[in-house]
């Protein structure tokens, strides 16, 4: 779908790498050279003609993410640098002062580093208790194995909505209803979620969701916080400085913007904020839906051809998602990785930053090949063959 739209994809490469980042469509790079070249100026700072421009194109993007995910206001959206920054800002300015020692944090072995780090460092500071949900043999979440592990203490959980090695799109609705009734707030991870399918957090009723804009054909540098009104409004910033702050005195006296800014201190990337939004309606106008039926066609025709091949190890051959993620039993994943960019194949190895997965699938390396709606069929037929050629 829509190919001609990506400059790269004129080079014959095979990208199969967009788990870690997306190709970019040709439309947003006329924003970012109009923003460079036609009214470059600060955002939420002047009050010249420039200024106006930027300002009202930047608050646009917030109400293009409101749309996209379905918030309630646009004073719920938050612009950070990525899913990471978002992530560290949910946790750092909220759970550090929500949770007490001996609370306990709920996550499993197969989140991302930016969903473990944060937490471990809040249990280095305040002593909370981190445990990690069981998954089953296929490595999912059942609501079962929620269940059986929350207690009295347990005050968050925090997952990926799809994990980024096992692609498995967990039951977020039914943590959620599961989590609230326990008094239980829950941080999706929607990172490698929401540019592959509609989230709706309205639906999903999470307390807060983090993504960013390089995994959705959007530039680098960009990342949304969502957090419920009522919970940002109890949030505190992090990081302090211009933009964010209403009045401060020589003796340490300070007072600070309204959600969001509050959240927005220094300058931001905005040339790629004003860009997100073009990236918003063009993602809106192929359809989430169809892109997370065109990308599930392609994941159920490469695994079956994969399959045919003894040599190759399938680690998530039920996965919902474009991740696909294996081994072949004759060549370790980086030299696979090396053996495939020969052909211009373009595939992530390694432990995808989920290092404590290991435990789950046996093994460090694997070798990710992560589908977006630009790919089709042939490039998976062209893989096979080349894969194929390995004796
Ligand atoms: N989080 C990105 C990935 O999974 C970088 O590849």
């Amino acid at each position: 779908m829509n190919r001609q739209d990506f400059e790269m994809l004129k080079e014959n490469i095979i990208y199969f790498d967009n788990g870690a980042t997306t190709l970019k469509p040709s439309i947003i790079m006329n924003d970012i050279n109009d923003y460079y070249n036609k009214y470059t100026a600060n955002s939420h700072r002047g009050s010249y003609n420039n200024s106006i421009i930027v300002d009202s194109k930047y608050e646009y993007t917030r109400c293009m993410v409101k749309e996209l995910i379905n918030a309630d206001k646009e004073k719920e959206i938050i612009f950070t640098s990525g899913a990471t920054d978002s992530l560290n800002k949910i946790i750092f300015g909220f759970f550090k002062y929500y949770l007490k020692k001996g609370d306990e944090v709920l996550l499993t072995k197969s989140e991302h580093a930016s969903n473990i780090l944060p937490w471990f460092e809040l249990e280095k500071v305040i002593g909370i208790k981190i445990k990690y949900i069981d998954l089953d043999n296929n490595h999912y979440v059942q609501i079962d194995n929620v269940k059986k592990i929350i207690t009295s203490k347990t005050k968050v959980i925090s997952l990926a909505h799809i994990t980024n090695v096992i692609g498995d799109i967990r039951p977020i609705k039914e943590i959620t209803a599961l989590a609230h009734q326990n008094d239980i707030l829950v941080v999706a991870d929607g990172a490698q979620s929401v540019p592959h399918m509609k989230v709706d957090v309205k639906d999903l009723d999470v307390d807060f969701l983090a993504f960013s804009a390089h995994k959705m054909c959007g530039p680098t540098g960009v990342g949304i916080i969502y957090g419920k009104y009522h919970l940002l409004e109890k949030m505190k910033p992090i990081i302090f400085g211009g933009g964010m702050n209403e009045s401060f005195t020589y003796d340490g006296e300070a007072t600070y913007q309204k959600v969001p800014y509050c959240f927005e201190a220094g300058t931001p990337n905005i040339a790629g904020v004003i860009a997100f939004s073009k990236v918003i309606e063009y993602l809106l106008a192929i359809g989430l839906d169809n892109i997370q039926k065109h990308e599930k066609e392609l994941r159920d025709y490469l695994v079956n051809e994969l399959k045919k091949n003894d040599d190759i190890i399938i680690y998530n051959e039920n996965s919902d998602s474009g991740i696909i993620t294996i081994n072949h039993q004759k060549l370790e994943a980086a030299s696979l990785a090396d053996y495939l960019n020969n052909y211009d194949i373009c595939v992530r190895t390694g432990s995808h930053c989920a290092k404590i997965l290991n435990s789950e699938i046996g093994t460090d390396n694997t070798c990710r090949i992560s589908l977006y709606f630009y790919n089709n069929k042939e490039e998976i037929d062209y893989f096979i063959n080349i894969i194929n050629r390995l004796v």
